[in-house]
């Protein structure tokens, strides 16, 4: 197999692939290699890239299918495949993604098939702040008492993309529209990573709102207790980026956030990324 040069990024995940350029063809024997490091990391850093969206968009499908994306507004003209990321005014109006994943979240946890990974390339950062944390949900389920873990294996939760409270800054047509398209969806509280056998918890802050046969009062002390063991500081790494990072994590074994950590009113506080996505498959 390929040897990949790893530089571990916290204890609890996240590594770093050094010395890659993944605008190159890469090998059949780097792509099992990489999809092993993202098993064992769930989260890989590759630094100093320079993609086009076309060489972004051909490293993503080295894993898999794109996941289609629906949000039409906030795609890139030439290449829908790409979610854009920004604080970039559009149309001389705020971006809509600019306070994108405020919360604690997985991503599309609020559809059927919630995806398998995403990857985010940055192209412009601020010079300080606009970081992105990621807390590992393996470790999270493993660190519950034997009890509570058998308490919460088998339960399933209802993800309701309405229950996001930030949806009242956005644009209300297109809010509107989101939250139509996506009606709420049942999800496994536990659920086994296909590729390591793993269990994880799997959570979003404000959309899994509640646990399927409890009322939301019963539910929330649960969830808010699962959480807050999730998102525990020695359970995180977090991303301070660089232009040129693309940072690829595995939407199956963790949660991430980007705190609101640098002020967007400063025009010299650029952030625009561009994340392409990775279809399921669903998991058990
Ligand atoms: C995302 C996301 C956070 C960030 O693109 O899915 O949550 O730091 N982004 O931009
Ligand atoms: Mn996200």
């Amino acid at each position: 197999m390929s040897a990949l040069s790893i530089r571990r990024l916290s204890d609890a995940l996240g590594a770093e692939v050094e010395d890659i350029d993944i605008a190159q063809d890469l090998s059949g024997e780097t792509v099992v290699a990489l999809r092993q490091a993202l098993a064992d990391h769930c989260v890989l850093l590759f630094r100093g890239q320079s993609l086009t969206p076309a060489q972004h968009i051909a490293f993503t499908k080295r894993f898999g299918p794109l996941q289609e994306l629906t949000l039409a507004s906030y795609l890139h003209q030439e290449h829908p495949e790409i979610f854009v990321v920004s604080n970039k005014p559009v149309d001389g109006k705020p971006s809509d993604t600019r306070r994108t994943g405020r919360r604690w979240h997985t991503d599309m946890c609020y559809t059927p098939q919630p995806c398998r990974g995403s990857l985010l390339y940055a192209l412009e950062v601020p010079p300080v702040g606009g970081d992105t944390v990621f807390a590992n949900m393996q470790r999270a389920y493993d660190g519950l008492s034997d009890g509570l873990r058998a308490a919460i294996d088998g339960l399933s939760t209802v993800h309701d993309l309405s229950k996001v409270e930030d949806f009242k800054n956005r644009d209300p047509a297109a809010t509107a529209k989101i939250v139509a398209d996506n009606p709420p969806v049942e999800h496994p509280l536990v659920w086994t990573h296909p590729d390591s056998g793993r269990k994880a918890l799997f959570l979003s802050d404000q959309i899994a709102y509640r646990i399927t046969g409890m009322t939301e009062a019963e539910s929330r002390p649960i969830l808010d207790y699962l959480l807050v063991q999730a998102i525990r500081i020695e359970n995180t790494y977090r991303h301070q980026w660089r232009a040129g990072d693309l940072v690829f994590w595995d939407n199956r074994s963790v949660m991430h956030c980007a705190p609101e950590d640098y002020d967007m009113s400063d025009p010299a506080n650029v952030r625009h990324m561009h994340r392409t996505t990775l279809a399921g498959p669903p998991m058990v």
